[in-house]
């Protein structure tokens, strides 16, 4: 299915392209998108260092870190709200550095973020279509094609698998994991080929938690190549194919899924070794004992949930 008679610095068609193609000229893998060795810093800050990963068409590509680990820069790099400043960041297969959303728009790169602009009075259908929506007619007697867009609308969110009632309702009073769905229904319709997912599960209980991320399955299933970032492994392990883990702002990972397991990403995350260091280092100290204690139950914790496999807040 490659491309082979491709010239030099042809573009490579985006439709063309899966899981597995290779390059003609070097002969090497294509990825949907592919980073290596990318840096960023503010000022005097590095905000992200040493970071390399790929994002391939029907892949997850988890980014897993604590507060401050650089995931939000990171994400700014490839949905072109920031550049980079060392290393290369592929798209395609050919480098690039993005100047705007809009160019990572046209790129095929959508970004749905955490804190999800939509206008809550507002039926479901106009925020679906927000900004592209569908009209009829001509001159003065254009109107939008109301009719028209809440079929659409239906149609690709009953594609997610999502069935909601009356796509009149406003949005407002939808879950926050559904709101998360049709904004990801809407990354799909709109063309998406690569859907960056900013924390969707981290406002959420277990069982909206657990609808949402159904619906990362089913955008790739439908051959998106997803990026998935969340500070909880529990939500990462069951949905992803590859795992970044991200500490101050630098890559302390980066793995298949064949070669992890959920404990070792739990306790990679959760610091476990860490929190024991620093359990050993008060007792050294002469620690005050109730704040020992809670240290030392801290080290039980995520030793148990590790352990275990359970649910961490
Ligand atoms: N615009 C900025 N200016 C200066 N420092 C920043 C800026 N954005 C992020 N940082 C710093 O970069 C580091 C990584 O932050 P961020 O990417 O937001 O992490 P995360 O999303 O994982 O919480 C932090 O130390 C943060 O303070
Ligand atoms: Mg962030």
């Amino acid at each position: 299915m490659a491309n082979t008679h491709s010239p030099v610095g042809e573009h490579i068609e985006q439709a063309t392209l899966l899981q597995g193609e290779f390059d003609p000229l070097t002969h090497t893998p294509v990825h949907l998108l592919e980073l290596k060795d990318v840096a960023k810093h503010y000022g005097n800050i590095i905000a992200l260092r040493d970071v390399t990963m790929v994002v391939d068409t029907g892949r997850v590509t988890c980014v897993l870190g604590d507060n401050g680990a650089g995931k939000s820069t990171l994400i700014k790099i490839i949905a072109g709200l920031h550049q980079h400043d060392a290393g290369t960041f592929s798209i395609m297969g050919a480098e690039r550095k993005l100047n705007s959303p809009r160019e990572a728009l046209d790129a095929g790169i959508a970004a749905v973020y955490q804190d999800l602009a939509v206008v809550s009075l507002m039926p479901i259908w106009r925020n679906f279509f927000l900004g592209s929506e569908i009209t009829k007619g001509w001159g003065p007697f254009k109107s939008m094609d109301v009719e028209k867009m809440k079929q659409v609308t239906k149609g690709e969110l009953a594609a997610m698998g999502i069935d909601l009632r009356d796509v009149e309702q406003p949005i407002g009073q939808l879950s926050g994991g559904e709101r998360q769905c049709v904004a990801i229904a809407r990354a799909v319709h709109f063309g998406a080929k690569v859907l960056i997912l900013d924390e969707p599960t981290a406002a959420l209980g277990v069982k909206q938690s657990g609808v949402v991320l159904r619906y990362i399955l089913q955008a790739r299933d439908r051959g998106l190549g997803v990026i998935f970032i969340t500070h909880n492994p529990h939500h990462a392990f069951p949905v992803g194919d590859r795992f970044l883990l991200l500490k101050r702002g630098k890559s302390i990972g980066y793995y298949d899924k064949k070669d992890i397991t959920i404990d070792e990403l739990t306790s990679q995350m959760a610091g476990g070794a860490e929190l024991a260091e620093l359990a050993h280092e008060l007792e050294q100290a002469g620690g005050h004992p109730e704040v020992l204690a809670e240290v030392n139950a801290e080290v039980a914790e995520v030793s148990e949930a590790g352990a275990s496999g359970k649910h961490s807040a």
